[in-house]
């Protein structure tokens, strides 16, 4: 068997995204070893679900800090003593400083429930509901400096529907949050995600993608 990719992964809640990971490491459709799961905080849902599969966890709690570099010094030290090859930030709701992302260069992935660059931040998808955008979705995406900035990986696109709350659409965003996430480690597991620029590569490419999603949809 090919060696597996390391990842280690910082979550803040009930860590779905993290359970999706778990699955796909189990079911085989990824290369990929979860070595460590780290919450910021004691009640996080993902902290159980790692435990469940016996998962090594730590949680570091962030307001055991008084600066931000220190709590995230202690996170870097605990994700290089689990041997980690890359960071997966599966809801982890804590900004991250520069020299974290010195210490894993491009080794530090996200989640956002948002088809970036359009809403980055919080409470995303109240926000693309109030602007009546008619699509929105998910990105994955390098970190970079800023906040939901760094060169995407792959997106998921969810219309936006008339009857829609916040939390419905939210809903249906996960559900390929859940899809597109193990799909983002596997391809840089196989070695095939390079960075240029804003750009990411993926060579060799993936198949080719439906030419285009018209909501609301045409008659006929
Ligand atoms: C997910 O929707 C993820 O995209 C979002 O938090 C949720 C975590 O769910 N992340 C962010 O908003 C990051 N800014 P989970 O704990 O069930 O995976």
């Amino acid at each position: 068997m090919s060696k597996l990719l390391r990842i280690g992964v910082l979550a803040s809640g009930g860590g779905t995204n993290l359970q999706a990971i778990i699955d796909r490491c189990q079911d085989g459709s990824l290369a990929a070893e979860i070595t460590v799961v780290i919450a910021n905080n004691p009640g996080a849902g993902a902290l159980e679900r790692a435990g469940n599969a016996g998962i090594p966890t730590l949680c570091i709690n962030h307001r055991d800090f008084s600066r931000r570099e220190d709590f995230d010094s202690a996170v870097v030290e605990a994700l290089q003593d689990a041997g980690v090859d890359l960071v997966v930030l599966a809801g982890f709701m804590r900004i991250i400083t520069p020299t974290f992302i010195a210490a894993f260069p491009e080794r530090v992935i996200n989640i956002h429930p948002a088809l970036l660059p359009a809403f980055p931040g919080l409470h995303v998808q109240q926000q693309a509901l109030d602007y009546g955008a008619r699509f929105s979705g998910c990105t994955v995406h390098f970190v970079d400096g800023g906040v939901d900035t760094g060169p995407i990986i792959i997106q998921a696109v969810v219309p936006v529907l008339p009857e829609d709350t916040a939390e419905a659409l939210a809903a249906r965003i996960l559900e390929q949050e859940h899809r597109i996430y193990p799909r983002a480690i596997q391809l840089i597991a196989e070695g095939r995600v390079s960075v240029d620029g804003r750009r990411v590569i993926i060579s060799p490419a993936c198949p080719a993608t439906p030419k285009a999603l018209v909501n609301p949809a045409t008659e006929g």
